[in-house]
C-alpha cells in the first residue's frame, strides 16, 4: 500500500524545526536589549509588508521562520525586555515558556476530570500550593469549602465573582430570570476597568456599579462604602458584591480590606480582592501585611503571568464557597455527561468559569514554581521592591521632580513639576527613543508618570539608567 498523501509535518522535521524555534526565542532574549522596547512601526506597516493572500502552497519552515525576523519583529513591542517599565509587567521566563510548550504539544483539553484528569487534579494541586504560598486563607484550599482555578485573566475573575455575588443576593433566580436592574455591586473609582465591564456583561449594568471615592491615597473610603449601602438599601435596592483592590493599576493603591470586609460581613456582601499585580508580592511575608482581611475574602485573585514570571495568560481565582461558584456556572448537557461527574467525586473546571474548553495552564505555572522554589521567587521579589524604592528615593531628592502617590511595592508613580505638558513631553521623547517604555496615568488630575519595576531580567544597571534617561530628557526641557 503506497502512503497516504500527507501535508503535515513529520515528527523528525517537528523536531528539527522545533530546535530551530527554541534556539531562536533563547537568541531572542539574549539580544533583546537591542531592539526599541516600543515598536516604531507606524499603522498598517504590518499588514503592508505581508501577502494579500494565503499560499496555495505550503511553504518551507525556515522561509516562515526568516519572516519573523523580518516582517514581525519591528512590530514588536518587547514586553520581555528589562527596560519595560509600562502597565505593570506580562511576565516570561524559561521554565514557564517551556511549560507552556509541553501543554501545546500535548494538546489536551481539560473541561472535565475525565478528559485529562492531569489537567484537572495538577490545577487544583498547584493552586492549593499557592495557599500557603501567599499567606492565603485556608477555605480557600479545595480540602476546605473552597479551591482555586486557572482563568485566563483577572477580568474574568472579577465577572465570575460578581455573577457568584449577584446569584448568591438573588437565591440564585436572576440567571434564569434575568436581571432585574435591582441589583448593584460596589468598587472605588480607582478599581481596574474589568470591574466595569463586569457589570455591562452580567446585566447588573454599570449604572449599577457604585463607584465608591478614595482617600488621599487613593484608597476605597469604608465609611463612603458603607453611607451608599446604607442609601442604596433605603431605596431599595439589593447589594451584592465589593470589589477591593490590592494594588490599583493607577497608583498601586491598596483598599483597607478589614474596614471593607467588616461591611461586607454587616450586609451579607461578597467581597471579591483583586490582586492582580501586587498579590504577588505576598509571596514575602513582609509584604502581607497589605493584604491583612483577606481571611475575609469570598474570592480573591492574582495574575501569575503579570509578575510572577509566568507566561500569559494565567490568572489564579478562588472562593471561600466553591458551591455558590458551581451553582452560578454549571450546565450539564447530554453529551458531557460521563460517569466520574456523576460520581461527584471529581472538580469538572467548566463549572467555574465562563469558557467550556480550557487549556492546561497548570504546567507552566507548576514548571515555575519548581523552577524557582519559593526561595527564588521570594529573592527576584525583593529585588524589584528595592529597585523600585531606589527609585522613589532619586525621585524624592531630585528638586525637578516630586511622587504622585504612595510607593507601597515596586510601582513609582512621579512627575515632573512643570506640568501636564512637560510630562507628556518626556515620556513621548523616551518612549521614541526605544531606550525604555514608561506609560502615565492622571492623579488628581494631573498627568503622572508610571515606572513599573517588575520585568523578569530588570537588574540595577537598568532602573539606573531609566532614571539618568529620564533626567536627561527633563534637562532638555527648556530647549524643547
Ligand atoms: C488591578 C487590576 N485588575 C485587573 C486587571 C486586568 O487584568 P487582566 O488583563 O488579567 O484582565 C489589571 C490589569 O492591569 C489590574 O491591574
Amino acid at each position: 500500500m503506497p502512503d497516504e498523501k500527507s501535508f503535515h509535518m513529520t515528527p523528525d522535521e517537528f523536531r528539527r524545526y522545533g530546535h530551530a524555534v527554541v534556539d531562536w526565542i533563547a537568541d531572542y532574549h539574549s539580544r533583546i536589549e537591542s531592539f526599541p522596547v516600543l515598536s516604531q512601526v507606524k499603522p498598517g506597516a504590518i499588514r503592508a509588508s505581508l501577502p494579500a493572500s494565503a499560499p496555495e502552497r505550503g511553504e518551507d519552515f525556515d522561509a516562515i521562520l526568516r519572516d519573523i525576523d523580518q516582517l514581525i519583529l519591528p512590530g514588536v513591542t518587547h514586553w520581555q525586555s528589562p527596560n519595560f517599565f509600562a502597565y505593570f509587567p506580562c511576565n516570561a521566563s524559561g521554565p514557564a515558556i517551556l511549560g507552556d510548550l509541553l501543554s501545546s504539544g500535548l494538546g489536551i483539553q481539560g473541561m472535565l476530570w475525565s478528559t485529562s484528569p492531569a489537567c484537572t487534579e495538577l490545577e487544583t494541586h498547584v493552586l492549593d500550593w499557592l495557599v500557603p504560598m501567599l499567606g492565603l486563607p485556608e477555605k480557600f484550599l479545595s480540602s476546605s469549602t473552597g479551591g482555586g482555578v486557572i482563568q485566563d485573566t483577572a477580568s474574568s475573575s472579577s465577572l465570575c465573582a460578581l455573577l457568584a455575588a449577584r446569584e448568591r443576593a438573588t437565591n440564585y433566580t436572576t440567571n434564569h430570570k434575568g436581571c432585574d436592574g435591582r441589583i448593584v455591586a460596589y468598587a472605588s473609582t480607582q478599581t481596574h476597568s474589568s470591574m466595569q465591564k463586569a457589570a455591562m456583561v452580567s446585566g447588573i449594568g454599570d449604572s449599577n456599579l457604585r463607584m465608591i471615592e478614595v482617600d488621599e491615597k487613593f484608597a476605597m473610603r469604608p465609611e463612603s462604602l458603607a453611607k451608599q449601602i446604607a442609601e442604596d438599601k433605603r431605596a431599595g435596592l439589593v447589594p451584592c458584591l465589593v470589589c477591593a483592590t490590592v494594588g490599583t493599576t493607577s497608583s498601586n493603591a491598596i483598599d483597607p480590606l478589614s474596614e471593607i470586609a467588616r461591611i461586607c460581613r454587616e450586609h451579607n456582601l461578597w467581597l471579591h480582592v483583586d490582586a492582580a499585580m501586587s498579590g504577588t508580592a505576598a509571596l514575602c511575608p513582609e509584604f502581607r501585611h497589605l493584604q491583612n482581611g483577606v481571611e475575609f475574602a469570598d474570592s480573591y485573585c492574582f495574575n501569575p503571568h503579570k509578575w510572577m514570571f509566568t507566561n500569559f495568560d494565567c490568572d489564579c481565582f478562588w472562593v471561600a464557597d466553591r458551591k455558590a461558584l458551581i451553582k452560578t456556572l454549571s450546565i450539564l448537557p447530554e453529551y458531557l455527561r460521563n460517569q466520574a461527574t456523576e460520581t461527584g467525586a471529581v472538580i469538572d473546571y467548566r463549572d467555574w468559569h465562563i469558557p467550556l474548553g480550557r487549556r492546561f495552564r497548570s504546567l507552566k505555572l507548576w514548571f515555575v514554581i519548581r523552577h524557582y522554589g519559593v526561595e527564588g521567587l521570594r529573592h527576584h521579589i525583593r529585588e524589584h521592591v528595592r529597585l523600585a524604592q531606589q527609585f522613589a528615593s532619586w525621585v524624592r531628592s531630585d528638586g525637578r521632580f516630586e511622587l504622585a502617590a504612595p510607593t507601597p511595592l515596586n510601582l513609582v508613580c512621579f512627575r515632573h513639576k512643570s506640568g501636564d505638558e512637560a510630562n507628556q513631553a518626556i515620556m513621548d521623547r523616551l518612549n521614541r527613543s526605544g531606550d525604555l517604555f514608561l506609560t502615565h496615568t492622571k492623579l488628581d488630575g494631573k498627568l503622572t508618570l508610571r515606572l513599573c519595576v517588575g520585568q523578569t531580567n530588570t537588574q540595577e544597571r537598568h532602573v539606573i539608567n531609566a532614571w539618568k534617561r529620564i533626567c536627561e530628557e527633563a534637562s532638555k526641557l527648556n530647549t524643547l
